[in-house]
């Protein structure tokens, strides 16, 4: 597992509003730019709680969501209506308040055989993304490769992780997937995340947010100082 300290560019803001308004503002940046030069955006969003507060964001600005392809880092195995489904968070958040077409909305099946789903996933990607939104857990987690797991060395672009610490198995982007991407962004806000993110921005630490190649962190003070 390759680490990384901070290299990147990292973005730090008074409050996670603030840190979330800027991610929504580049995110609608990005995606003019890819859809002017490419003619789509095909972006990877992360899970968790945090992408609620961009997604809010998102929707008053100017962005081409008809070009817009939506994909998922990674997901829990669980249904799409479930509460703790990554597609779920994203579907009230955002996808139901802007016109991207349903087709080009490619949810990970939690609710299917994950290895199969896996696999199935890995076939509707593009060749490359343009961007992966990511979080970080407590514990330095990113999607859903934990501390510890097998996916931390998982080879293609989609796998089934087994997560002992959660009791539960998960689908998730590889390393080699997110690294493949043109842009990788990390927002990361609370004071939750700070012992884990100070010590990267030392360049100390073994966590598996830190093999996210050249990230770009939009992060609030109270990530960075607790
Ligand atoms: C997931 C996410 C995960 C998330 C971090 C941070 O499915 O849980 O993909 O990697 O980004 O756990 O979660 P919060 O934003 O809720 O702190």
């Amino acid at each position: 597992m390759t680490t990384h300290n901070l290299a990147g560019i990292l973005e730090v803001f008074d409050t996670p509003q603030a840190a979330a308004a800027a991610a929504a503002r580049a995110f609608a940046q990005a995606a003019r730019e890819a859809v002017t030069t490419r003619g789509a955006f095909h972006v990877a969003l992360s899970g968790g709680s945090t992408p609620k507060l961009m997604y809010t964001e998102l929707r008053h600005l100017e962005v081409p969501w008809k070009a817009v392809h939506i994909y998922f880092s990674d997901e829990r195995t669980v249904g799409p209506n479930d509460e703790q489904s990554n597609y779920h968070t994203a579907q009230v958040g955002l996808l139901d308040h802007v016109p991207v077409p349903q087709s080009q909305i490619h949810r990970m099946e939690g609710e299917r055989d994950p290895a199969q789903a896996a696999a199935d996933y890995a076939a509707l990607l593009p060749v490359q993304l343009d961007l992966v939104l990511l979080g970080m857990g407590d514990d330095g987690h990113t999607a859903s490769l934990f501390p510890g797991t097998a996916g931390l060395q998982g080879t293609g672009r989609v796998i089934a992780n087994e997560v002992p610490q959660q009791q539960t198995w998960r689908i998730s982007f590889t390393f080699a997937e997110i690294n493949a991407a043109r842009e990788r962004w990390l927002l990361v806000t609370g004071a939750s995340k700070a012992p884990v993110f100070q010590q990267i921005a030392q360049g100390q630490g073994h966590y598996p947010v830190q093999s996210v190649e050249t990230p770009h962190w939009f992060v609030d003070k109270a990530a960075l100082e607790g």
